[in-house]
């Protein structure tokens, strides 16, 4: 294993789920830093095909109750508890960011997965961001992401997306580890 601390950080990611998040969120310089760091991407065209929308603080109580109205909309037969696990995941006072995809499907040049593409890389950044700076993170879409009532809680245009609801905050307590991808099963040499 390569022993620069930069590739020690970016293999020793994972995700940490956000009910295992807690207070204190990353906050001041180093929430701008998270975020501006976020953003520098791979951007085809420079078209910066993405948006972010933090949702922190004492939004987040409100933002969960929204959530919870929106699923109990979509899911009538959703009892309390159902209700209550969708506001829990917002109880841990983590910063959520929510990775918003611009995409110019009409676009001359730049295809649109490729916007799609540099959106996702904005959303993995924020993982890495947090890694690096000794917070965990997860990125989650469940039902939310592809719920037009969420979409329009959160201010999206037409073409936008909500791709990744990240959430990012200090570890109470250490994820289970999970298997990772076995190289020799996902790498192949081409040859000709
Ligand atoms: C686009 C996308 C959406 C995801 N949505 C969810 C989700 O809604 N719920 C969930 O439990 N995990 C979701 N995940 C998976 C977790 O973020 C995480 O990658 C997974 O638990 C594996 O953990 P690891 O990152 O430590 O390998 C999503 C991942 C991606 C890339």
């Amino acid at each position: 294993m390569p022993e620069t601390p930069l590739f020690a950080a970016l293999a020793r990611r994972r995700s940490v789920p956000a009910r295992l998040l807690t207070i204190p969120a990353p906050s001041g310089a180093e929430r701008e830093a998270l975020l501006a760091f976020a953003l520098r991407v791979p951007d085809h065209g420079r078209l910066q095909p993405w948006r972010l929308i933090t949702i922190e603080g004492t939004a987040l109580a409100a933002f969960a109750d929204h959530l919870a109205t929106c699923l109990a909309t979509r899911e009538p037969a959703a009892d309390a508890a159902r209700l209550d696990k969708e506001r829990a995941r917002y109880a841990h006072g983590a910063l959520v960011v929510a990775v918003v995809a611009r995409i110019d499907a009409g676009h001359a040049r730049i295809p649109a997965q490729e916007q799609l593409l540099s959106a996702g890389c904005v959303a993995y950044n924020l993982l890495l961001g947090a890694e690096a700076l000794g917070y965990g993170a997860q990125w989650l879409t469940g039902w939310a992401a592809y719920d037009p009532a969420v979409a329009t809680l959160l201010g999206l245009h037409a073409d936008e997306h909500l791709i990744a609801i990240v959430h990012v905050g200090s570890i109470r307590e250490e994820p289970a580890p999970v298997a990772h991808a076995d190289p020799a099963a996902c790498v192949s040499a081409w040859t000709a």
